[in-house]
């Protein structure tokens, strides 16, 4: 295994202010002690309901985010100071593509202008070299030539995804962050667009932090998996862990929740949705503690974590 980044007890808290003076009363524990390796080349998948810290864990990774505590170790270093961030060219190397592009690609702008942002924010290029690298990376996601000048609402949900991506590849990134890149787009388009992200990993040789709250969607991306709920990791493995052999009744809720297309087993999936929510409501106290925190992951095997009360054993 290669590492590219390793996040270490990560947590971001944000402050809830009340009261006639305004005063920090409480905190959103939004991300609350989570440890991770990004390999390089490889895509670990991110997943769990919305509001359960998946964005502001891909937000503080790429340093949108300001963290609270932990470390986020690139190269051997710890690149959660913007200095260092800046000394290491890290925001070259690290780029995010956004679920919603209509808000995220500059609606002003011609898409010319809108990709080649990043090349001129980190390289030197004559304008002709810079129509070159453009047009190759309208290309390389399948768009044609003449799309350089048109602006972002002239594109389908579906293209403009494709733009973003086209742009966050433009810097020679080593880690790309997608959160929800899909969520917004119609199936057919969707495995498109996974299409495009795929062939540029394998061209490029890029890291994904893939971000859904579908386990459907990362399915054919991801080569590890983290399950997030309510800040924390309630379980990480493989593909293979954690949709053959997954232990966390959150996984098990969350596989359950996947759109069936296969008619014939619709029946078997109803019932098996029905025998997990009752094990979600009968068993609870297994899985998270009084205050329902979930507890801290153990190790199963090499691969597979799970946080389960005594790790399992009863
Ligand atoms: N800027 C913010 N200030 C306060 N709370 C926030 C802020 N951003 C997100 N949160 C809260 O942090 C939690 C995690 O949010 P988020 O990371 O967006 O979750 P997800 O992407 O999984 O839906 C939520 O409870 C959300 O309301
Ligand atoms: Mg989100």
């Amino acid at each position: 295994m290669t590492e590219l980044i390793t996040i270490k007890d990560l947590k971001v808290h944000y402050p809830i202010r009340s009261g006639f003076f305004n005063r920090v009363t409480d905190h959103v524990y939004a991300v609350d002690g989570v440890d991770f390796i990004i390999e390089k080349g490889k895509t670990y998948g991110l997943v769990g309901e919305s509001g359960s810290g998946k964005s502001t864990t891909g937000k503080a990774i790429v340093g949108l985010e300001k963290i609270t505590s932990g470390e986020i170790i690139y190269d051997g270093q710890d690149v959660t100071k913007r200095s260092v961030r800046k000394k290491m060219n890290y925001n070259k190397d690290v780029q995010m593509i956004f679920q919603d592009s209509m808000s995220s690609l500059n609606p002003k702008k011609r898409v010319v202008d809108i990709i080649a942002e990043p090349l001129r924010n980190f390289e030197r290029l004559s304008d002709q070299e810079e129509k070159t690298r453009v047009k190759s990376l309208l290309d390389i996601v399948g768009m044609p030539e003449d799309a350089l000048y048109k602006y972002p609402h002239e594109f389908s949900g579906g293209q403009r995804q494709r733009l973003g991506v086209a742009r966050a590849v433009a810097s020679n990134p080593k880690l790309i962050v997608a959160d929800e890149p899909v969520s917004a787009l119609d199936l057919s388009v969707q495995a498109q667009v996974l299409n495009f992200m795929k062939r540029i990993q394998q061209e490029f040789g890029l890291s994904f932090l893939f971000i859904s709250h579908d386990l459907g969607v990362v399915k054919h991306m991801c080569d590890n998996i983290a399950i997030m709920y309510k800040g924390r990791f309630v379980e990480i493995g493989t593909r293979e862990d954690i949709y053959q052999d997954p232990r966390h009744i959150y996984t098990k809720r969350l596989l359950s929740a996947i759109p069936q297309i296969d008619v014939k087993n619709r029946d078997a999936h109803k019932e098996n949705r029905r025998k997990v929510e009752l094990e979600y409501v009968t068993h609870q106290k297994d899985y998270y503690d009084e205050s329902g925190r979930v507890y801290d992951l153990r190790k199963i095997t090499e691969s597979h974590q799970v946080a389960l009360k005594n790790g399992g054993a009863e």
